[in-house]
């Protein structure tokens, strides 16, 4: 396979997938479609108004955070980094995709829920004299942001008692929000998330990358792979558009095939978590109660992580002989990591598996549920990357934020805002004392409730 990426979509089609898959003529009257988003998208990114798509052409970019990153005290070992949603998921994939523990690089840790326990382990197991606290957020509102980090403010001045600019690198909008301006107030380093970026879209921006940096990753290749699948994603010839394919396929077989439920299954535990960030995005993006025009639609496809081959003895039976709402995309690394293992040789039972590598096991096992999906007319599409690293998921980030945005098009939903999370965001801050007319209406939900539909459980 010459290519960094490419998308296999043979068991998605009528030819293999039988009445499961979509016939050509299915499939070219999306991708005509998806041509046209493509068209519009770009415009939009190149008159400013959507900001990610030009992030991998800005190398100031990379310049800014590797010369922060360099600037960080030696004798800091590890980053805490403060964030949810967008602003946590892209850093965190990346980071548990490429590996840790390089020479000189901190040790990364998100705690990314406002459930205390992660963050209370961390407290108490971290070295406050050796951590970078690094607050992300690009709103600068977020709750659980702002709780977690007045927690380990205190945390570092009860142990250092004034925290200095060497603790603390606070990235969020550059102008706007109530985080730039503490970090104004307070004379924190701070990195900009651009206006036109949004939480879900940033990791190819600072949010992603000072992290990544400060592990040591190498966000110049990340940046450059993102750079390479641009030029790909910005074609307006729909069929070799790597993005317009994928949101294609996946908007065809939800309208033609009522495939509404997406399975995103990385083969590989190292990308485990960039299937979740997929799902954040995907969800985030394209679940929307209006269309473009302000017509109720309550519409978009619900997307679901699984990993192989764990998920062969759970998820994979529900999608082999469950309802047929499903087009499961398969992650597919053919180059073995550093830390492929080797079946030593044995007679008896498993003779057949001496010689054998553990990626060659993982690899049938891909091959294989591929197979029995499409043995019962139920499709797939495999996205193969030659070798996993900072070049191919800079492309595999890349093109799949376009795919959401081209998704969102062809839907014809918004993909770049979250008017149902802002309003749980409302309501939440009402039920902790920020009243407001949402909360009393949500209470009032409530108040309708019968008590005798609870079960005390004795
Ligand atoms: O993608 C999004 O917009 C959200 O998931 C946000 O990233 C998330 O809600 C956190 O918001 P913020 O970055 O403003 O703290």
């Amino acid at each position: 396979m010459g290519n960094p990426i490419e998308i296999d979509y043979r068991l998605a089609m009528a030819t293999a997938a039988g009445v499961g898959g979509l016939t050509d003529a299915e499939l070219d009257a999306m991708l005509l479609r998806a041509a046209a988003a493509t068209k519009t998208l770009v415009e939009r990114c190149d008159r400013g108004e959507l900001g990610f798509f030009r992030l991998p052409d800005d190398s100031a970019i990379v310049t800014e955070v590797q010369a922060m990153a360099a600037s960080v005290p030696t004798g800091l070992t590890d980053a805490l980094v403060l964030g949810v949603g967008g602003s946590s998921l892209g850093a965190r994939a990346a980071y548990d995709a490429l590996g840790n523990g390089r020479d000189g690089s901190l040790t990364l840790h998100f705690p990314d829920n406002a459930d205390p326990h992660r963050l209370a382990g961390l407290l108490a197991t971290l070295d406050p004299r050796s951590t970078l606290v690094v607050l992300v957020s690009k709103s600068g509102g977020t709750l659980e942001t702002a709780a977690q980090t007045l927690i380990s403010l205190d945390w570092l001045e009860r142990a250092l008692g004034v925290v200095t600019r060497d603790h603390v690198v606070a990235i969020t909008d550059p102008v706007a929000g109530s985080l730039r301006a503490l970090a104004t107030s307070r004379g924190w380093k701070t990195l900009p998330i651009p206006s036109n970026v949004g939480g879900r879209f940033s990791v190819l921006s600072a949010a992603g990358l000072f992290p990544l940096a400060l592990a040591g990753i190498d966000v110049a290749r990340l940046a450059l792979g993102a750079r390479d699948a641009m030029r790909a994603c910005e074609s307006l010839d729909a069929r070799t558009n790597p993005a317009a394919v994928f949101a294609a396929l996946h908007v065809a077989h939800l309208e033609r095939k009522r495939h509404s439920v997406h399975v995103f299954m990385p083969y590989s535990d190292a990308l485990r978590t960039v299937g979740s960030w997929f799902v954040q995005l995907w969800a985030e993006s394209l679940g929307k109660r209006f269309d473009r025009s302000g017509e109720r639609v309550e519409r978009g496809p619900t997307p679901v992580v699984a990993v192989g081959s764990t998920d062969q003895h759970a998820q994979v039976q529900l999608f082999i002989e469950g309802p047929r709402d499903k087009l499961v995309c398969l992650l597919r690394v053919d180059e073995p990591t550093s830390t492929d293992l080797v079946i030593p040789p044995s007679d008896g039972p498993f003779a057949f598996l001496s010689g054998r590598s553990m990626h060659e096991v993982v690899v049938a096992q891909l091959e294989g549920t591929a197979l029995a999906l499409a043995c019962d007319d139920r499709p797939s599409v495999t996205l193969r990357i030659a070798k996993l690293d900072a070049l191919s998921l800079g492309a595999i980030f890349f093109m799949l934020e376009v795919a959401t945005a081209i998704a969102g098009d062809l839907l014809d939903v918004d993909a770049f805002d979250q008017p149902g999370v802002e309003q749980g965001k409302r309501i939440t801050l009402g039920m902790l004392g920020r009243s407001n007319a949402e909360t009393d209406a949500a209470r009032a939900r409530l108040a309708q409730a019968d008590d005798r539909h609870r079960l005390p459980v004795r």
